[in-house]
């Protein structure tokens, strides 16, 4: 996310974040293919294997290997991010605002032991210790866009499965209309829960009906590892279709509720930051236009962008969700 810092709240980007450009062969093979007038069956089924292929596991952390998914849209033809953009360039505020901090300073974050608990209007509240919650469901990999609010995106290989075969273990009631998620703020772990950036802890929320839609996942690792700190370790969620800030990391807690959830963004800047957030490049965010975005470790500061997609490019798996809502006023 952005913090106004000057008067005319623009911020510009720094050195840091001018990425070099990374020359892709295997996407000059796909339009080669595509020139050869190849079916578009086949096409697509080369370009996930191709888009696997690139995964390759760092070998830092310790190994967590998904299969095959079977959920539609949950791998695209894109070029995955390079690991180490991926794990060097992030938002975690709870350890520091600048891009640069969360892998400088994530390190003092303990994800041993760790426990989530799952409770509010469900037939079965549970504290789930993570070795639990690793092995309720089998691990896949999903190969999502995470288009982040403030204009750049990544494509990013996670390991988890869909939170609804947690939720389907916990039984909602019927009155359950939203979920709230809460990540950890330890002050003794997180040097910047002190500051006043944020009203800790950072939360998060989905309606029903969100949280439980196949593509929705809840990840415990990324690049066939663990998730490192600064990426959101132990467990975090992410929604692919949604603004990243919807993805909230190092979850502690889940409660189900009759009541859309504060969450922390709507909270410090309401008019900024909608409770929905999906990601629309037909509405721009109050100081600047979400029409386009810089991919991290593709586009350089004076590469073109590439236009944004609705819903993030899941619009055919999530469009109904939102059929009949004016997405102006549910932003
Ligand atoms: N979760 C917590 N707890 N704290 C945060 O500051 N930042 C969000 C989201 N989840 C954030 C968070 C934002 S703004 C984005 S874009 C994504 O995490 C970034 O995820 P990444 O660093 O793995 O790319």
């Amino acid at each position: 996310m952005l913090i106004q810092t000057r008067r005319d709240g623009f911020i510009h980007p720094v050195a840091s974040e001018i990425t070099p450009r990374d020359t892709y062969l295997g996407r000059r093979d796909l339009l080669r293919l595509m020139a050869s007038g190849a079916a578009s069956a086949a096409l697509a089924s080369w370009a996930s294997r191709e888009a696997l292929a690139q995964v390759q596991r760092p070998g830092k952390l310790a190994a967590l290997a998904g299969g095959k998914s079977a959920v539609a849209g949950a791998v695209t033809m894109e070029k995955v991010t390079e690991y180490k953009d991926a794990t060097s360039y992030n938002n975690f505020y709870e350890f520091g605002t600048d891009k640069a901090d969360p892998v400088k300073n994530a390190h003092t974050l303990k994800t041993s032991p760790w426990t989530v608990e799952v409770e509010g209007l469900v037939k079965k509240p549970a504290k789930y210790v993570l070795d639990d919650l690793l092995k309720l469901s089998a691990q896949e990999e999903r190969i999502y866009r995470l288009r982040c609010v403030e204009g750049w995106s990544m494509v990013i290989p996670w390991v988890g499965y869909s939170l609804s075969k947690l939720i389907e273990k916990v039984e909602p009631l019927g009155n359950a209309k939203f979920v709230e998620f809460v990540t950890l703020a330890d002050p003794k772990t997180m040097p910047y829960v002190t500051s006043r950036v944020l009203d800790w802890p950072y939360v998060e929320g989905l309606r029903m009906d969100e949280a439980t839609h196949p593509l929705t996942l809840l990840a415990f690792g990324m690049y066939g590892e663990v998730l490192p700190n600064q990426n959101g370790a132990p467990l975090r969620l992410v929604v692919p279709w949604k603004y990243g800030f919807k993805s909230g990391k190092s979850l502690v807690r889940i409660r189900f509720t009759d009541r859309e959830p504060k969450t922390a963004w709507n909270k410090a800047a309401a008019n900024e930051y909608g409770f929905y957030s999906n990601v629309n490049p037909n509405v721009d965010h109050p100081r600047w236009s979400q029409a386009t975005e810089r991919r991290i470790g593709e586009d350089g500061l004076f590469a073109k962008k590439r236009k944004t997609l609705m819903f993030n490019g899941y619009e055919a798996q999530v469009g109904q969700l939102y059929a009949g809502m004016d997405l102006k006023k549910n932003y």
